[in-house]
């Protein structure tokens, strides 16, 4: 499918635009099995609905991350186990709220224009296999609504990772 998304009004609150967005994300991978493909599609919707200042994931990859998908200027392309926000979220597997940047010891700073971010981790079978990364370019942007709907965003992304895995790998 290649349809166009319905973005909530002007004026919609986050909620609104979250509950708007969140199935139509569903319908948009559902037919597809290909985790790149998917991802993308995810974080070109988030930026269309949210006008975040970036967007994007990160793959757990060996002893690092790696950047994948996203939307926005360019990133670091990888981070280590633990280091900033999303090494962090990494290791102890929890959402992060990051209201002023400067305030997080070894945030990594792809862009000096990033003030706030939120982070998640998404599991399979109970290992972090990637992170979510949003960022803001205004301080205290992110709240309780933002990680109570991107982390519904996680659990499709974790379905999104079960079904790219191939059969005879799954079980590994
Ligand atoms: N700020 C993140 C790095 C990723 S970028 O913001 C895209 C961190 O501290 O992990």
């Amino acid at each position: 499918m290649a349809e166009a998304l319905e973005i909530a009004p002007k004026g919609a609150s986050k909620k609104e635009r979250y509950e708007m967005l969140l199935p139509q994300l569903k319908y948009l991978v559902e037919d597809e099995d290909d985790l790149i493909a998917n991802c993308a599609n995810i974080m070109a919707a988030l930026k269309e609905a949210f006008g975040f200042f970036w967007v994007g994931v990160y793959f757990v990859k060996a002893e690092e991350l790696v950047l994948g998908p996203f939307q926005g200027p360019l990133a670091c392309t990888r981070i280590g186990y633990g280091k900033g926000v999303c090494g962090l979220a990494w290791k102890e597997a929890r959402v992060i709220l990051v209201p002023d940047v400067d305030q997080f010891p070894g945030h990594i700073a792809c862009s000096s224009l990033s003030k706030s971010e939120i982070v998640l981790p998404i599991l399979y079978k109970d290992r972090v296999v990637m992170i979510l990364d949003v960022d803001s370019d205004q301080l205290n942007d992110f709240d309780e609504v933002d990680a109570q709907y991107l982390q519904s965003l996680a659990s499709l992304m974790s379905e999104i990772f079960a079904k790219s895995i191939p059969v005879e790998k799954s079980n590994l």
